[in-house]
């Protein structure tokens, strides 16, 4: 059934549950249009890889610099090897974790348009597993283009209401699949030079994840790196709100800041959980908790929502963030935290 989320007057959520929407999807598409879709990490703005004018309203549509390359989803390890060059431990890799969270930068191929890539001989990868966008590429029948669909530099969209909310007139038609399943975006290994694989973006997969398939430890790129433009959206700031965020090591060092506030409805707490500090803090600030039992993959879906939902509230001026272990995907979530905190 398509739903009537209209934005002054036009539709732009299909329920992703009537193949009548997939086909209008498809059909968008296959005439060079630009439409959101879900992934299993966070929403994408998808357009045909191969035909550059779409790609090019990819990059307007999120005010991109187009020195920043996008993301290639293709729907299986035939298809990747169309756009971009195998090494050996591809196969490997791709067993292990496609289709999934993982992004894999390779040399490319010249059918890859250059506005794709920025100019770079390499393409960025990836076998999405959430069921509708791997519909939606089978029927396509080509490869999509798709950075996350929000606007360049502000918080990544883990709901249909988030595109919809962040583009608002200018928004495309968005394919509704339900809150995202991981909530972060993918893990980024760059194959560059595959004797020495580096990850350039924590994601969902760990480096530990990735060493036992690679058979060794891949570097990590230092993701705050503005000398290098390898992956230039590894810049200080980004997926930020507009409210100021301030990071804390623990609990206490919040209650500590936010007791004796004056204007406590000025002031926002993001915890990973409750307890028996957080039940200390002045009544009427926003406090919002991750996930009640602390898991740190709710935390990681939850995460963006949290964000939006500080940023919408227009008495907020300040929100404390507790950060993470860095265990499993919490390092991933504590790397988007100090983005998203940093003023640079
Ligand atoms: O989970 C995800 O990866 C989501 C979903 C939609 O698939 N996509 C996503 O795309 O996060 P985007 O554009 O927001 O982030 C892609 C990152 C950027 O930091 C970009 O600079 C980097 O990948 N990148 C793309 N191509 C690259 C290349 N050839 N070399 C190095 N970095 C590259
Ligand atoms: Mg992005």
């Amino acid at each position: 059934m398509t739903q009537t989320l209209n934005f002054r007057g036009v539709l732009k959520i299909l329920k992703g549950d009537d193949p009548e929407n997939l086909r209008v999807i498809v059909g968008l598409i296959l005439r060079g249009e630009p439409v959101a879709l879900p992934t299993e990490t966070v929403y994408g703005l998808a357009a045909d890889a191969l035909n550059p004018d779409a790609v090019h309203s990819v990059f307007s549509i999120k005010k991109r610099p187009a020195n920043d390359p996008l993301i290639v989803h293709a729907a299986n390890l035939e298809q990747v090897e169309s756009i971009a060059f195998a090494p050996p431990v591809l196969k490997k890799l791709a067993k292990s974790f496609w289709p999934g969270p993982l992004t894999i930068i390779l040399r490319k191929k010249d059918i890859v348009p250059d506005i794709v890539t920025s100019g770079l001989p390499t393409v960025a990868v990836r076998v999405p597993s959430h069921p509708l966008f791997r519909k939606i590429l089978l029927d396509a029948n080509r490869p999509l283009a798709a950075p996350s669909a929000n606007p360049f530099g502000y918080v990544s969209p883990t709901q249909a209401e988030h595109v919809v909310s962040s583009f608002a007139e200018n928004c495309p038609v968005v394919l509704d699949g339900g809150p995202t399943d991981h909530g972060i975006e993918s893990t980024i290994l760059s194959l560059d030079d595959p004797k020495q694989p580096k990850i350039l973006r924590l994601g969902p997969l760990s480096p530990n994840d990735l060493a036992q398939v690679l058979g060794c430890m891949p570097v990590i790129v230092p993701s705050i790196n503005d000398a290098i433009p390898m992956a230039p959206g590894c810049m200080k700031r980004h997926y930020s709100p507009n409210v100021a965020l301030k990071l804390h090591h623990d609990q206490a060092s919040i209650k500590n800041e936010v007791e004796g506030c004056t204007n406590p409805r000025s002031v926002g707490v993001l915890l990973l959980q409750r307890s028996a500090e957080s039940k200390k803090f002045p009544s009427g600030i926003k406090l919002l908790c991750l996930s009640e039992e602390g898991n740190l993959r709710e935390a990681a879906s939850r995460l963006y929502d949290s964000l939006r939902k500080m940023d919408s509230d227009p008495l907020l001026e300040i929100v404390h963030c507790e950060t993470l272990s860095d265990r499993g995907i919490g390092a991933a979530i504590n790397d988007r935290l100090r983005r998203a905190a940093s003023q640079d």
